[in-house]
């Protein structure tokens, strides 16, 4: 399960304008604590990451942080999401 599908899961709103295949950047947070649970950045996340809203060293795309474990402990911030067009998608 990607950090993207446990925010729909606890009703947490987090864009994600394609659809969670890695096209685009509304799904941009900060991954604060745990990222030796989620599965790695890749180079197109990377370059995705890049056309965030003032990405940081911590920043990651929620639906590529596919969770690796149970029962870890995972921090994640949820950047101001007013500026992102079509931000109630
Ligand atoms: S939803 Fe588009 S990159 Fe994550």
């Amino acid at each position: 399960m990607s950090i993207l599908e446990l925010t729909e899961e606890f009703d947490i709103h987090l864009n994600h304008n394609c659809g969670g295949v890695c096209a685009c950047s509304t799904c941009h947070i900060y991954l604060l604590k745990g990222e030796a649970f989620v599965e790695g950045i890749t180079d197109k996340e990377e370059d995705f990451i890049d056309r965030a809203i003032n990405p940081k060293l911590e920043s990651r795309l929620a639906c590529q942080c596919i969770i690796l474990k149970d029962q870890v402990e995972i921090e994640v911030e949820i950047p101001d999401q007013r500026r992102i067009i079509g931000h109630e998608h």
